[in-house]
């Protein structure tokens, strides 16, 4: 089997930025609970037409340039989305034309926040066994466009982004271990009731805004925290090292009281946690992947270094991944 690492990373924020200020306008909150619930400050929004896949071609440009690799040497593209441009096409199709990365087999997955760390899963061993050479996993969210400005419980946590990898085969280094896992019995606690083919769109169902997402926030928090100490474990386990070989984790963003509790069990200290939740809010399948690709630009990941992705999301799904860098 081929060593498989990641050689180039970029990300795309879209230019409008919503303070916790702004949001104090539009429903009844305060900076204050969104600070001290969440961590969150600023969320980026898209622009009004601005979809997926627009964001997608921008972090990918970026992580190709990055990599050194030329659109047309792409075998593979992978995004991770929970809000495609549309139901069909897949995003990764509608990318592909943008790239025109001719050669690439494209499909979407639907993992939420784990998205990212899923597509690195299926990537990998695509290349690992020597089918394709080069892929592209991206996250590209707009939940904007799912979020109902009207709750309070929600509208808060909630920012658009992309972010892109490009994987290739590796000499040294590259993902040491994966480690994926799904609970559908809790499928219902976070979920987008209407659009799909359960409840296809009617007057209905725009009236009861069933085509915003709906969480129970509370009880998602709780198994957050102990899915995602459990899965870094695993990952841990499975690739023979132990929390104190972690140079840096860089979590799911979705609230910066679970990463804290999480890196508290997991006996990692904070200066070795990654964050970018004040500044992007929860972006879903993006979070992961753009503050790893931060991490990376700011310099907080060198050659070498053991970094450990831990994400989790609405399905139940959630995902580990170490990566020798
Ligand atoms: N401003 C002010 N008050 C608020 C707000 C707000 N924006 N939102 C909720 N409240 C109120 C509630 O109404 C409640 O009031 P009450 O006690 O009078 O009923 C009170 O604040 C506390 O509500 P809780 O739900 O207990 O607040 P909690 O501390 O749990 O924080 C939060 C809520 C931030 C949503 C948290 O539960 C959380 O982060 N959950 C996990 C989210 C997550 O991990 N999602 C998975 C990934 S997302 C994905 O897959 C797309």
């Amino acid at each position: 089997m081929k060593k498989v690492g990641i050689i180039g990373v970029g990300e795309y924020l879209p230019e409008k930025i919503l303070t916790n200020a702004d949001l104090e306008k539009m429903v009844d909150t305060s900076d204050e609970w969104i600070t001290t619930r969440t961590g969150i400050k600023e969320r980026h929004l898209a622009a009004p037409g601005e979809a997926s896949s627009d964001l997608a071609f921008k972090a990918s440009v970026q992580a190709l340039n990055n990599a050194k690799i030329k659109p047309e040497e792409l075998e593979l593209i992978i995004v991770a989305t929970i809000t495609g441009d549309m139901s069909f096409p897949s995003v990764s199709a509608i990318l592909q034309n943008k790239l025109q990365a001719k050669k690439a087999v494209c499909f979407d997955i639907s993992a939420a926040c784990a998205g990212f760390v899923y597509g690195l899963s299926v990537a990998q061993q695509f290349i690992s066994c020597g089918t394709y050479k080069n892929a592209l996993v991206i996250g590209s969210e707009v939940l904007s466009s799912i979020t109902d400005w009207q709750d309070r419980n929600t509208c808060v946590l909630f920012g658009d982004g992309a972010g892109a990898a490009v994987l290739s085969e590796v000499k040294s280094g590259g993902i040491i271990s994966t480690y994926l896992g799904c609970d559908g019995s809790k499928a219902g606690i976070l979920n987008l009731p209407a659009g799909g083919s359960r409840n296809p769109a009617t007057h209905e169902t725009v009236e009861k805004r069933m085509h915003f997402l709906k969480m129970q926030g509370n009880e998602l928090f709780k198994i957050a925290v102990n899915t995602m100490t459990q899965a870094a474990e695993t990952v841990l386990k499975q690739a023979g090292l132990t929390f104190s070989d972690v140079d840096l984790i860089i979590p799911h963003q979705a609230n910066r009281r679970i990463i804290m509790a999480v890196a508290k069990k997991l006996g990692i200290p904070e200066e070795r946690v990654y964050l970018n939740i004040e500044r992007c809010g929860n972006m879903s399948s993006a979070s992961t992947v753009t503050a790893l690709c931060e991490a990376v630009q700011e310099g907080k990941v060198k050659k070498g270094d053991i970094i450990l992705l831990d994400a989790f999301g609405a399905g139940l799904v959630w995902g580990a991944c170490v990566i020798e860098w």
